[in-house]
């Protein structure tokens, strides 16, 4: 084992054995803290059934998954961090637990160690200054199941130095994961460019357009997305998606784009979270999920002279037949998803690619919204956005100047 190759993950929950998983198929040496070994042994027992079934796919060899669970190691002593590069913490979600449990680490890495949080919504500059290491700390966020899925948003805190940020780059890309280079930022790309996959859905089904099914085929159908966005936020938990939603919005200066749904905030105070609880859009107890949540009669008027922009935009962002409200509906969300986009570029959060990079491999977009919005033409998606503007008059298409 060299110092070289060894990773150190603080908190081996779904996210940190996750990680950890990655890190020993690709031939790290991986060591596992939580807050007793047996957490961390258990860990590693679950690893080691998710590549037994790996083998039984016949996506592994046998002698590659012996060899990674050979490479996990449960340690009870944090002196045994001393030959790291680099410290992972996936912790739970509190600023103050993560300080507390990575100081006695942080000074026992090697002074070259990269020391990195798997945060989702905490400032990494902030973790970095509390912890007294604000050069060596970045943010490496996964998403869930880490084994999975592909994306890994570096986050460069305000004195990250570029050579930290580089190596956690390299490294994520070594794991076999695509890397989009992020700011510290709320939501960093993709919690927050994907907010209106949701919230505009939300406004559709508020606003009388279409009962959730219909929305929900319009994406897949029209926009070739795998889920639904009632379907995906059912699956995500409301409660846990209303909570981005709304740290996201409040970070933000609450901006109408991304304001909370009224809807969406009742589901979560009845305890109808999703398919955890059973019911949420859709009642999942039966064979098939049956929508519970109707439309409601608010409808917007619909603007035959902004229509002709929408038909325009639709011909150009999909190949597949469409009713005009499916048109209306499909080039709501995805301009909104188009304008957060434009949004997150203008406000320094990513550059166009690494957007791009995020939006397919977080969430599993069928494609980037820059690269999207090349394929339609500029001119037709500004126009779309206009025109939605005009019919909706709540500043959620206008773009940054
Ligand atoms: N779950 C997700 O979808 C997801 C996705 C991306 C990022 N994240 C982030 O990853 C982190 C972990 O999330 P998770 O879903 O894996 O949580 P989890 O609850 O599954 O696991 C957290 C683990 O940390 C351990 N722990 C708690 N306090 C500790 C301490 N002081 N010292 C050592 N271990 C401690 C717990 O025992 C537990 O095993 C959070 O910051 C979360 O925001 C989660």
């Amino acid at each position: 084992m060299t110092s070289r190759d060894t990773l150190a993950v603080l908190g081996t929950g779904a996210m940190g054995a996750g990680i950890a998983q990655v890190a020993a198929t690709h031939g790290w040496q991986v060591k596992l803290m939580d807050t007793n070994p047996a957490i961390a042994q258990k860990a590693i027992a679950g690893i080691g059934k998710r590549l037994q079934r790996s083998v039984e796919k016949g996506r592994m060899q046998q002698a590659e998954a012996e060899t990674a669970i050979g490479n996990l190691h449960a340690i009870e002593k944090t002196d045994e961090l001393n030959d790291c590069t680099v410290l992972l913490e996936a912790i739970v979600e509190n600023l103050d637990a993560k300080v507390e449990a990575m100081s006695p680490l942080v000074k026992i890495l090697p002074p070259e160690a990269i020391i990195a949080t798997n945060t989702s919504s905490l400032s990494v500059s902030t973790l970095g200054d509390r912890l007294g290491e604000p050069a060596r700390t970045c943010g490496m966020h996964f998403f869930n199941p880490a084994p999975i899925m592909r994306l890994v948003e570096v986050i460069r805190g305000k004195s990250t130095d570029e050579s930290i940020v580089e190596r956690a780059v390299e490294i994520a890309t070594g794991w076999n994961k695509q890397v989009a280079r992020a700011a510290d930022t709320p939501g960093f790309i993709v919690n927050r460019v994907a907010r209106p996959y949701y919230l505009e859905a939300f406004r559709c089904l508020e606003d009388g357009l279409a009962d959730p099914e219909a929305i929900d085929t319009t994406m897949k159908d029209l926009g070739g997305f795998r889920m639904g966005p009632f379907e995906l936020t059912d699956f995500i938990g409301h409660d846990v998606n209303c909570a981005t939603t709304r740290s996201v919005w409040e970070s933000w200066d609450k901006p109408s784009r991304l304001m909370p749904s009224l809807v969406q905030e009742q589901l979560v105070a009845e305890g109808n979270l999703g398919r955890k609880s059973g019911a949420g859009v859709y009642d999942w107890s039966g064979e098939s999920p049956v929508a519970i949540v109707r439309p409601g009669h608010d409808a917007v008027t619909v603007n035959q002279n902004a229509m002709e922009y929408i038909e325009a935009f639709t011909e150009k962002a999909t190949s597949a037949p469409a009713e005009p409200m499916q048109k209306l509906i499909f080039s709501r969300i995805l301009c909104g998803l188009f304008n957060e986009a434009l949004w997150a570029h203008h406000d320094g959060v990513g550059d166009t690619q690494d957007i791009d990079t995020a939006m397919k491999y977080g969430v599993n977009y069928p494609r980037g919204p820059f690269e999207w919005i090349s394929d339609i033409g500029d001119p037709v998606v500004r126009k779309a956005m206009e025109a939605l503007e005009d019919m909706t008059g709540t500043g959620r298409f206008r773009p940054p100047a």
